[in-house]
């Protein structure tokens, strides 16, 4: 059976249109801390048991055929939690690289990174380097962790690549923009998933969000499982997408990547 016959018979078993899946979900990844203070437990305990969640949103991604999954997992403005925390949430990432990236790369999971990475301690960058080269070549899809990462920072350091660039002002359109945005070549998202009750953007893919679709869910990042994606991905084809327009005539309208 082809991939996409896979997904199908997937999507109609879960009452998902197959035709109508986001090209490219985001996720704000929030209520960690707050998970963990229920249990009596520290926080870095939440953020340990948000991986299982992470495992899981890549799990309903690559089995409804969602092409590009965008997980925001730390912030600029994370820097300034306790260090202990910001430790903890290196040394996670590093682990969690090292334990997952066979099974990533045997599931055609190409890894990405979008923000500063220049500031994550160098054993960071060592193994995020190293995830990115061992998975480059995948195409199944593209998941991308947002390190360090600020819509603002990003969008800043755009206009500074442009301003370089020696671009005519009048001469400036949207497209040069998405060129030095560190998003580019990747569709914008349709869906945008943010857990935990919070209804805020909190500076992320500010530009690339403008006309997705909003899902927010009181769930708590480690209770979010593949039915709360696939519940989501529902909301989201149940939204009548108009870009502005009157008709709902393209539900899959976005740049492609
Ligand atoms: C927000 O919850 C969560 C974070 C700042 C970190 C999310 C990171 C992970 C789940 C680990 C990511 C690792 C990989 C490999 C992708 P919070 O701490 O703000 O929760 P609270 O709002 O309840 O305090």
């Amino acid at each position: 059976m082809s991939a996409s016959s896979d997904y199908q018979v997937f999507c109609e078993s879960i009452d998902l249109d197959s035709k109508r899946i986001p090209k490219h979900v985001a996720i704000i990844m929030d209520g960690n801390g707050r998970w963990a203070n229920e249990r009596g437990e520290e926080r870095v305990f939440g953020h340990m048991n948000g991986i299982n969640s992470v495992r899981a949103s890549v799990e309903a991604a690559l089995r409804t055929g969602v092409r590009y999954l965008t997980l925001y997992a730390f912030s600029t403005e994370n820097w300034s939690r306790p260090q202990e925390e910001v430790n903890a949430l290196m040394d996670l990432l590093v682990s969690t690289l090292v334990k997952e990236v066979q099974d990533l790369e045997s599931k055609g999971v190409r890894l990405r990174t979008i923000g500063d990475l220049s500031t994550l301690p160098k054993a960071c960058q060592d193994q995020i380097n190293k995830s990115i080269q061992s998975t480059q070549h995948l195409d199944t899809l593209d998941l991308v962790l947002a390190l360090s990462y600020s819509s603002k920072w990003e969008l800043v350091e755009a206009t500074k690549k442009l301003m370089k660039s020696g671009v005519n002002p009048d001469d400036l359109e949207a497209s040069h923009i998405e060129e030095h945005l560190a998003t580019s070549g990747i569709p914008d998202p349709e869906l945008m998933i943010r857990t935990s009750g919070e209804r805020r953007i909190s500076n992320f893919l500010l530009w690339q969000l403008a006309y997705a679709e909003f899902h927010f869910t009181p769930v708590l990042w480690p209770d979010f499982g593949q039915e709360n994606f696939y519940d989501a991905v529902r909301d989201y084809q149940n939204r009548n997408r108009r870009f502005g327009g009157l008709l709902d005539t393209n539900h899959t309208m976005s740049k492609q990547g």
